[in-house]
């Protein structure tokens, strides 16, 4: 099919019918067709990272390095990935795996799969649909989406094409009277869970994201009239009618700061960015009603750990019933299953669907929710556990050893 439409692409690009720029861009697309790997559609990918290196050539350089990158030196957005490779799988054979069924319930409610959206700031520098196009898709593959508080959609329009309030995340305004409004207008809009966001209170490094934006060479001030790298006006409508000075996140924030936020909401309130098994057992004791394991992809703090080797520790320190949710570095089928078999509840996706966005809009989402979908449940019926109940940690070893 690719040497079909390479021919197809270098016969316009000789053509004497088109313009000069036409036909530059047909070269452009023939020599794309040269490479193994590169998709031109959704449908022709065959695994997550299909999209990876299709959304590269999707972004211009600032916006690509705005989702790719880490904090310092990225080891830590390599550590997520990377681990899942230290942990290997223990398939049982001849068990009745012909009816698979990937269905988990969250707070009662009873999800499909255990694959959720997480959050991401900015989409619609990703894709003109931006959150619209990924609250489409994740209504039509049915999946729980948790929608940024720097989203440049609101809750209110996203809402709509979900066919239901999303779960929100928040970036907390420093002054409290902020807060306070911010929360109210999200609770009235029907969510019915708030996840803050504890991991960036401390600020970040940042030195691969502004290497990239370095070598884009648009006109950034045509869309970020306020400067390189702020929010283009009227894409933060989370934050319209506050008075934030363009701050949120304040570094003064304490468990007491939980507390009272926690009194001033009737959502379920989740922590997200829990790292360590103190902070896991503190969130249970303050009434979190869940935490999500989360280094923000790679993009907090640099403590070199994939988020698959924290899950263990936090789940020993709060125990089976309480919900552990985790995200980071998710690519594959089977990564979402041995986060299942440590004892995560739920397992978030952040790059992978975005990479979809970006290169494909609603469809590539939905291609990746339908590959890993795909690829959990051929883990599952690989490995001789065809419900979520069936996978434990007796199913993985790492390093080779137990966990
Ligand atoms: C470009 C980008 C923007 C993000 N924006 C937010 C955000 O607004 N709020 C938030 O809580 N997390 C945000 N995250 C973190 C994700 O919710 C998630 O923790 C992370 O992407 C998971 O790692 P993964 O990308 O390897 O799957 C963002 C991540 C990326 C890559």
């Amino acid at each position: 099919m690719h040497s079909n439409r390479r021919e197809f692409f270098q016969f316009l690009a000789a053509s004497t019918v088109l313009t000069p720029s036409m036909r530059a861009l047909a070269q452009q697309l023939a020599v794309s067709h040269d490479q193994p790997g590169v998709i031109m559609s959704a449908k022709e990918a065959l695994q997550v990272m299909d999209f990876e290196e299709a959304a590269r050539r999707a972004l211009p350089p600032a916006h690509w390095g705005y989702m790719a990158s880490g904090v310092d030196d990225d080891l830590t957005l390599r550590a997520n990935v990377e681990a899942y490779r230290h942990i290997g799988l223990k398939p049982r054979r001849l068990v009745d795996v012909s009816k698979p069924d990937l269905s988990t319930e969250v707070f009662g409610v009873r999800w499909e799969t255990p694959l959720f959206i997480c959050p991401v700031g900015g989409q619609r520098a990703f894709h003109p649909q931006g959150e619209m196009a990924t609250a489409a898709a994740a209504k039509a593959k049915r999946h729980q989406m948790i929608l940024s508080n720097v989203t440049t959609y609101s809750v209110e329009d996203v809402a709509k094409t979900l066919g239901q309030p999303p779960w929100q995340q928040l970036y907390m305004p420093l002054k409290w009277e902020e807060t306070d409004k911010l929360v109210k207008r999200i609770e009235d809009a029907g969510v019915p869970v708030l996840v803050w966001t504890v991991d960036l209170l401390a600020g970040r490094n940042t030195p691969t994201m502004t290497r990239f934006g370095r070598q884009d060479t648009r006109n950034c001030i045509a869309c970020h009239s306020n400067g390189v790298g702020t929010p283009v006006p009227g894409y933060r409508p989370m934050y319209e009618g506050l008075n934030l000075e363009g701050r949120y996140n304040p570094p003064d924030a304490t468990w007491a700061t939980f507390d009272r936020l926690k009194k001033l909401t009737k959502m379920k309130l989740i922590l997200k960015g829990i790292d360590i098994a103190e902070d896991a057992r503190l969130a249970r004791e303050h009434g979190a009603d869940a935490v999500v394991v989360s280094n923000h992809g790679g993009r907090d703090t640099e403590n070199g750990r994939g988020t698959i080797d924290i899950l263990p520790e936090v789940i020993d320190a709060v125990g089976p019933q309480f919900p552990v949710l985790v995200d980071g570095g998710f690519r594959r089928g089977s990564d979402i299953y041995k986060a299942l078999a440590i004892g995560a509840r739920a397992v978030g996706l952040g790059r992978a669907y975005i990479y979809g966005l970006s290169a494909f809009g609603q469809e590539g989402v939905e291609r990746v929710l339908d590959i890993l979908r795909a690829e959990l449940t051929l883990t599952m019926r690989q490995c001789g556990t065809p419900t979520i109940a069936q996978i434990t940690r007796a199913s993985i070893l790492r390093n080779g050893a137990r966990i």
